[in-house]
């Protein structure tokens, strides 16, 4: 039997996918689990990705991505966020934010170096730090606070190792905003203890009641501190193209592009350029998506509020509902265990997103109007056939 390193055996394999794969034993499932857009990417941009492979563009490009989409990410971040990236240095072009996230690890830390998360986070974070040998220290946020980072608690963990902190704004899972005034408190820490922030913004653009996006690098000081990590995968409904992109100081982008030759070399060509329509091409499509998951979003609420037992702080944006259970005193993993066998619903238990995530499930609305209706109906008999005697609810 062939020996798989220590590195590789303490990472830790996704419970999201778990849940994913084991619906798959099943016909006919509802499924709340994946976080990616029901939604197909805009004709544009498909003709754009079909014509550029006619046309042969086909082959590798420059390790840091085309030059032209290179612009057009420097364009687009000047013009959501108004900030200026030189598209020649200070910006790099990957699979996804999840490329872009492992190369920026890879090129910061070295061993036994400390990353704070806030959890419940994306876990891919805590199992990339640990790819990169650093070590991930949660600090929690909780729904008393409408899950804003807890900068006093970040503070706190800060030690001599630390080198980094990831922002998650808005969240998966918790569809939390981080407020101005926090990541101004943020931006103080990072200054004060000299840290690195990496911003993970693949969720900027999918924001409710009229909120604005307040972009970490924008703050005082803090470009030059800040990478700005993103991907069309959400924003254009593309997540399957695989093209993100990180921006910062050129150091750490050089050496990103620097790495990347030895990973995947490029992001696919065809995809790149269908990424700069994306880009430039409209905008309606962004609109429509972030319409409706709006209304979703107010119907899960709604069905929510509706189901005792259970509640939920309204995301302020993304496509998930974070939904406290604990009121009904069945840990998580055996709450989504027993829907699925029961019910025939999907959902990811809170702990898929770290320990501070128990007594809670996540439900992806990025599906159907129909399926929501269906899928939270089951879910409501579900919660109702397994109230305890006695209970209140
Ligand atoms: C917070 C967060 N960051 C990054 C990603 C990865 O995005 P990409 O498809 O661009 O790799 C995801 C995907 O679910 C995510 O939730």
């Amino acid at each position: 039997m062939i020996q798989i390193s220590d590195n590789t055996q303490q990472i830790q394999p996704s419970k999201i996918r778990k849940m994913f794969n084991k619906a798959l034993e099943y016909d006919h499932v509802i499924s709340f689990t994946l976080g990616e857009p029901d939604f197909t990417a805009s004709s544009n941009v498909v003709e754009a990705g079909c014509r550029a492979i006619r046309e042969g563009k086909t082959k590798y490009s420059e390790n840091a991505g085309l030059l032209a989409l290179r612009q057009a990410i420097a364009a687009y971040l000047h013009r959501t966020e108004g900030l200026s990236y030189d598209p020649a240095s200070q910006i790099v072009v990957t699979p996804g934010a999840m490329g872009a996230l492992f190369l920026a690890l890879k090129v910061l830390l070295n061993p036994g170096d400390e990353v704070i998360v806030n959890e419940p986070c994306w876990t891919n974070y805590v199992q990339q730090i640990r790819m990169c040998g650093g070590v991930p220290v949660s600090v929690k946020t909780n729904a008393q606070r409408g899950f804003d980072l807890d900068v006093s608690a970040i503070a706190e963990a800060v030690t001599d190792k630390t080198k980094a902190i990831i922002l998650n704004s808005p969240c998966n899972p918790t569809g939390a905003v981080a407020s101005t005034e926090t990541l101004l408190q943020l931006a103080e820490l990072a200054q004060k203890q000299d840290l690195v922030i990496l911003a993970d913004e693949v969720y900027k653009h999918i924001l409710f009641d009229g909120r604005t996006y307040t972009s970490f690098a924008a703050l005082p000081g803090m470009k030059e501190r800040t990478l700005v990590i993103d991907s069309l995968s959400k924003t254009y409904a593309m997540t399957g193209w695989r093209i993100g992109y990180a921006a910062g100081p050129e150091n750490v982008i050089r050496n990103m592009v620097k790495l990347q030759e030895n990973v995947s070399a490029c992001a696919a060509t065809p995809c790149q350029v269908a990424a700069i329509e994306a880009l430039e091409g409209p905008q309606d499509h962004l609109k429509y998506m972030v319409d409706q998951y709006r209304l979703r979003r107010d119907y899960v609420m709604r069905r929510i509020s509706e189901i005792p037992g259970l509640s939920c702080h309204a995301p302020a944006g993304t496509f998930y509902a974070f939904i406290d259970i604990s009121q009904l005193g069945m840990p998580c993993e055996e709450f989504a265990m027993k829907l699925l066998e029961e019910r025939q619903v999907v959902v990811v238990p809170g702990t898929a997103f770290g320990e501070f995530g128990e007594g809670y499930i996540r439900l992806s609305y990025a599906t159907s109007m129909q399926c929501l209706e269906q899928g939270l109906q089951e879910l409501e008999e579900f919660v109702r056939s397994h109230k305890t005697e006695g209970d209140p609810a």
